[in-house]
C-alpha cells in the first residue's frame, strides 16, 4: 500500500489540533503506520525542505517549524499521497475548501498547520528522514470494510 508523510506543524500542536487532524485520516480509512512528537532541528528541517532553501520565505519557514514540537506521521492506504494532500487543502489556506483541514482551521500560508508529501518519491524520502528506525506493518481486519 502507498504511504505518505503527514506532519502537524508547531501551530497545530500548540492549538491542540493533533487529534482532529489524526481523526480526518482515520475516519477516511487510512491506516497509521508511524507517529512521533519531536522538536525538529535546523539540520533535519533543511533536509526536509531542501528544495525551498532559495525561497525568500525560507528563514521564516525555519523559524516557524522550530518554534515548537511537530507531530510526524506515516499514513498508509490507496492513493495516500494525493488524497492526503486533498485532505489537507491548498498550500494557501485562503484557497482551501471548507471540509479540508486547512480550510476548516487556519488562514495564513505561514501558519498552515500541516504538511503532506507531494509525490510518492518524496514521501519515501521523507519517511526515511523522519522515521530512520522504520515504520510499523500490521494487519487491520477492518480493511475489508474499506476496500472492495
Ligand atoms: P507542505 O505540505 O507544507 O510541504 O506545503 P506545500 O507542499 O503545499 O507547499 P510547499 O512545499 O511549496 O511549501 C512548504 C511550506 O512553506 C508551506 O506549507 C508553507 O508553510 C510555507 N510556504 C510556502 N509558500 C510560502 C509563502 O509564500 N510564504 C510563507 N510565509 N510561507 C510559505
Ligand atoms: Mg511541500
Amino acid at each position: 500500500q502507498e504511504r505518505t508523510y503527514i506532519m502537524v506543524k508547531p501551530d497545530g500542536v500548540e492549538r491542540g489540533l493533533v487529534g482532529k487532524i489524526i481523526s480526518r485520516f482515520e475516519q477516511r480509512g487510512y491506516k497509521l503506520a508511524a507517529i512521533r512528537l519531536l522538536k525538529a532541528d535546523q539540520a533535519l528541517l533543511s533536509q526536509h525542505y531542501a528544495d525551498l532553501a532559495e525561497k525568500p520565505f525560507f528563514p521564516r519557514l525555519m523559524a516557524y517549524m522550530t518554534s515548537g514540537p511537530v507531530v510526524g506521521m506515516v499514513w498508509e492506504g490507496k492513493d495516500a499521497v494525493r488524497t492526503g494532500r486533498t485532505l489537507l487543502g491548498e498550500t494557501n489556506p485562503l484557497n482551501s475548501a471548507p471540509g479540508t483541514i486547512r480550510g476548516d482551521f487556519c488562514i495564513d500560508v505561514g501558519k498552515n498547520l500541516c504538511h503532506g508529501s507531494d509525490s510518492v518519491e518524496n514521501a519515501n524520502k521523507e519517511i526515511a528522514l523522519w522515521f530512520p528506525q522504520g515504520v510499523c506493518s500490521y494487519d487491520r481486519p477492518s480493511d475489508r470494510l474499506i476496500y472492495e
